[in-house]
């Protein structure tokens, strides 16, 4: 079976005014991830996915866009950005960046233009109303900020929608000139080598009374014109949906396989949580059962976390609540409906946790992405607002800046991380290389042996019965192959019966060290798994 390039994806996100300064001004740039570059190639990943790099007021680190063409002074020009483009390409490594559709900054042109009331150019591109009272219902997603999704602009008299901040009016998608302009920009970033695009809130583009004005046809529509841009051009390039869903809503964002290409897995998230704080399998086991079937040529795509808080939205209210009181002592660490932590922090640095964390997102059925830092442990800094403290400068070695910027340390656009447990002087890139024992070079070794092995990208997936209610296990097939992956949740040693008779007389083979285990047979395989241990085993033929 033929798979598409992205099926075994694993993607770097990076945020680049955190990742290297190159001029020394205190702010990572364009130039500077480009010197990086080889330093990404060499973690094994297939992507590079960064965050927004478009001119923007910074009020929501760049999701908030006032020029749709351009890259923020700060970060370089449009050639820095196609020298990273071409670097990326000669590495092997493709690019993706941020398409932020729903909204604007409210200092983008158009809106301020658009302010100047009914008739004035653009202001149909923003959705007015004299009132608050419409779409009543719809929730606010930033509700530790905003009040109501509606600002009375005062220049205009009007009250505008905003499913974001206040300073992010949404477009009015219902007007055909906003569907145009914006599938231009889309053909703009594409003409410039870009290979595709981690699409930015996409349930809300349309709005409908009566209904929560997420995922509407007409939403839908709109991705598909989307989809058939992407397209158009050669090759054709991903789209990536960030769709904070449940598991059955969110599957509508692969259409037919006429949509989005790959999804966030959201639900699953703090599932994993969960399943590894109770140390059962149960959570995990239930949302894998509630994930339907996706169009061939879609993808899942997991991840441990992200630049935003680890969002808590797709749990019941008692999850909710279970996993702040667990995750989120502190109520400083809270934001929103989530948790504004970094992964390391999240698990108290435990490495067995963290590793098996690891594991469980590289061999399920989805793409894996790595959030930049997370493969050095790095910590967070909460005393930061909003999500500011999970966005840090990288921390490339024990020099000055941990090796991140030339500048005074009071001109860095973030302090680096100095609090004891996750000081940078012992999280840095160059140690961790040089020691063949650190997350990093575990972390490496972990991506190849997921490359190299293809069913990984392309295998169904069976939940298999265990008879331990701590311990996971399911298999990826396809065509002969099988790989099986058990994983012990809990922090104590446990054995665990499963059912191999599918495969009787397959030699399990473990992925990274080639041990051969006896052959599966009629009765359940006992495995005898440490604390948070996990394997991988080719189910081999004899
Ligand atoms: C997405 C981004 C988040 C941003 C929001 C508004 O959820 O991940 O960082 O604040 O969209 O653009
Ligand atoms: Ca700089």
């Amino acid at each position: 079976m033929i798979l598409p390039w992205y099926s075994d994806l694993v993607i770097y996100e990076v945020y680049v005014r955190a990742f290297y300064d190159s001029n020394g001004d205190g702010i990572g740039d364009l130039c500077g991830l480009a010197e990086r570059i080889g330093y990404i190639r060499d973690l094994g990943v297939g992507a590079i996915w960064m965050l927004p790099v478009f001119p923007s007021p910074l009020r929501d680190d760049g999701y908030d866009i006032s020029d749709f063409r351009g890259i923020h002074p700060d970060l370089g020009s449009l050639d820095d950005f196609k020298a990273v483009v071409d670097k990326a390409h000669a590495a092997g490594l493709k690019v993706m960046t941020d398409l932020v559709l729903n909204h604007t900054s409210d200092q983008h042109p158009w809106f301020q233009s658009a302010r100047n009331g009914p008739g004035h150019p653009h202001h149909d591109w923003y959705v007015w109303n004299p009132t608050p009272d419409r779409y009543k219902g719809v929730r606010v997603i930033f509700n530790d900020f905003e009040a109501s999704n509606w600002t009375l602009d005062n220049q205009c008299g009007l009250y505008y929608w905003h499913r974001f901040f206040h300073h992010q009016p949404d477009l009015n998608y219902e007007n055909p000139e906003v569907r145009q302009e914006m599938l231009d920009v889309v053909r703009f970033w594409l003409e410039l080598g870009v290979d595709g695009f981690r699409v930015d809130a996409v349930p809300y583009l349309f709005e409908c009374e009566g209904t929560s004005c997420d995922s509407l046809p007409e939403t839908h529509a709109f991705l598909r014109d989307l989809r058939r841009v992407s397209d158009s051009f050669d090759p054709p390039r991903l789209l990536l949906a960030e769709a904070n869903l449940l598991p059955r809503e969110l599957v509508s964002y692969f259409g037919n396989g006429d949509e989005f290409h790959m999804a966030f897995h959201f639900p699953l998230l703090p599932r994993m949580y969960q399943a590894i704080r109770q140390e059962r399998a149960a959570p995990l086991v239930q949302i894998l059962r509630e994930t339907p079937p996706i169009p061939e040529g879609c993808q899942w795509a997991m991840f441990l976390r992200n630049h935003d808080e680890l969002t808590l939205e797709q749990v019941n209210e008692e999850t909710r609540h279970y996993l702040w009181d667990e995750y989120a002592a502190e109520p400083e660490m809270r934001l929103n409906l989530g948790i504004r932590r970094r992964l390391w922090p999240l698990l108290q640095g435990g490495r067995r946790q963290i590793e098996l964390l690891h594991g469980l997102i590289l061999s399920l059925h989805g793409c894996a992405v790595l959030y930049y830092g997370d493969e050095i442990g790095m910590g967070d800094n909460v005393k930061l607002g909003d999500r500011r403290g999970v966005r840090t400068p990288m921390q490339w070695s024990t020099g000055a800046n941990a090796g991140f910027s030339g500048a005074p340390p009071e001109k860095l656009f973030a302090p680096i991380i100095t609090d004891p447990e996750y000081h940078y002087a012992g999280r840095n890139v160059e140690s961790q290389e040089r020691s063949p024992t650190s997350f990093l070079n575990w972390y490496r070794r972990m991506v190849k042996t997921h490359s190299v092995n293809r069913i990984f990208g392309g295998g169904r997936m069976r939940i298999l019965e265990s008879d331990n209610p701590r311990v996971l296990a399911f298999t990826r097939e396809l065509d002969d192959g099988c790989i099986l992956c058990v994983f012990n949740l809990s922090r104590f040693v446990q054995p665990a019966g499963i059912d191999l008779s599918p495969w009787r007389g397959r030699t399990p083979v473990e992925l990274i060290g080639r041990a051969r285990f006896p052959a599966a047979g009629d009765v359940p395989y006992v495995f005898t798994l440490g604390p948070h241990s996990f394997f991988w085993f080719n189910l081999e033929p004899r």
